[in-house]
């Protein structure tokens, strides 16, 4: 094909992540610049991923869009993915002006399509793993040479979390301290095969209603709570040093201990906020409390329980001690979907993990699904595209 009518396409995949050092509060809203570093464990694509194909053409006409799982998506008014498209085609801009036998993709209109493989209803934030295979797949289509931390500068305008997703293992958001952002920026602290017996298990909470969304909940505990300037300048740098070196020395008891702390004290800072600010609820203490015994019982810490900004559990434990924490989960939840797939069908129910009735109750009534999970890699290149030859989306499924 030629001319006018080709039709140029790049597609990717890009995963989930969940902090352990958590992000919460930003210094500068238009830039997406945060009051202090994060670290987060990139999730295994296996299991959750957005899957996203950028394609441009000069038989397109209109503006730039996006269709997300279906449905077409708002992007004019959005600012941040505005942001992220003019970041992208000012660099592939710079390209065309240095070698003029390139085309001029920076010219045409950029027609996006982008589906997740696990449900929006999960409560699972999406906009991290969306973000980031969109910035990856326009950064692709348009042959960039930058690196993946160059590109979670761009990502990180769209979602500060996103820019985590570009990498896999265990990945460090850098505040940075330039006013422009330039050096607030994720890198990787560890690949997946430094340490790849590392575990996720998601137990789904339905929330009765929508909390607080990240962006606006971040301002009013920067404005006003009386407990987040000591976190943002003492103790979350503290924790990162920490944590860095329990990574890189496999010290998983050290990891689990900040995990716990760390998410105990975004969620305090929540509570100290003016109006305060709500994401745990009874189904979330109740996971605490299993994780907390099946540590009693173990005489160390062998799992370690995270909450983002909404109801459900992350937990993260190892390979080894499968059997006393999934397993104990499996054996309390036989019923409900997300035991299935590879690392789910590794998991025998364990009919010994004592927990109080109370606690056994509220998870029984209150986890809806399971994402049974580890850590994994990067975003990947694939050539199953979403947006055919001719330029049309692909159905969704
Ligand atoms: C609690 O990245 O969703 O998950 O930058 O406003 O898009 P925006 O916020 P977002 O916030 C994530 C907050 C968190 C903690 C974390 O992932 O570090």
């Amino acid at each position: 094909m030629s001319g006018s009518s080709q039709v140029y396409r790049s597609s990717t995949t890009a995963p989930v992540n969940i902090a352990v050092i958590k992000y919460w509060g930003k210094r500068d809203t238009a830039l997406n610049l945060p009051t202090n570093s994060s670290l987060s464990v990139t999730l295994s694509q296996k299991s959750l991923r957005a899957h996203t194909t950028a394609s441009c053409s000069e038989s397109f006409s209109g503006p730039d869009s996006l269709i997300l799982n279906g449905e077409k998506e708002e992007i004019q008014s959005s600012k941040r993915t505005q942001a992220c498209l003019k970041n992208l085609r000012s660099l592939r801009e710079q390209l065309e002006a240095k070698d003029g036998s390139l085309p001029k993709l920076s010219k045409l209109t950029l027609r996006l399509v982008s589906a997740n493989n696990f449900p929006t209803a999960a409560g699972l934030a999406s906009s991290a793993a969306g973000f980031a295979a969109l910035v990856r797949a326009i950064a692709d289509l348009y042959e960039l040479p930058q690196s993946p931390e160059e590109l979670s500068i761009i990502a990180r305008q769209g979602s500060g979390s996103a820019c985590r997703s570009l990498m896999g293992g265990f990945v460090a958001w850098r505040a940075g301290t330039k006013e422009d952002g330039s050096d607030s920026l994720a890198e990787e602290v560890a690949p997946v095969s430094h340490w790849p017996d590392m575990r996720a298990l998601v137990l789904v909470v339905s929330a009765e209603k929508k909390g607080v969304s990240s962006t606006a909940g971040m301002q009013t505990t920067v404005e006003t709570s009386t407990l987040a300037p000591a976190r943002f300048k003492e103790i979350v740098p503290r924790r990162m040093k920490e944590i860095e070196k329990a990574i890189h020395e496999k010290d998983f008891e050290t990891f689990a201990r900040i995990t716990m702390q760390d998410s105990n004290s975004f969620h305090a800072i929540c509570l100290d906020s003016w109006p305060p600010i709500h994401y745990m609820n009874d189904v979330s203490r109740a996971a605490m409390n299993a994780v907390e015994t099946a540590n009693r019982k173990a005489g160390k810490l062998i799992c370690a329980y995270t909450f983002d900004a909404g109801p459900n559990a992350v937990i993260y434990y190892l390979e080894e001690h499968t059997h006393q924490i999934a397993g104990v989960f499996r054996s309390i939840l036989p019923r409900i979907p997300g035991w299935e797939g590879e690392f789910g069908e590794a998991v025998r129910p364990n009919e010994f993990g004592s927990l109080e009735q109370k606690s056994l109750m509220t998870l029984k009534a209150g986890v809806s699904r399971v994402i049974c999970t580890g850590v994994g890699g990067g975003p990947e290149k694939i050539e199953e595209h979403l947006v055919d030859e001719k330029g049309n989306a692909v159905p969704h499924e």
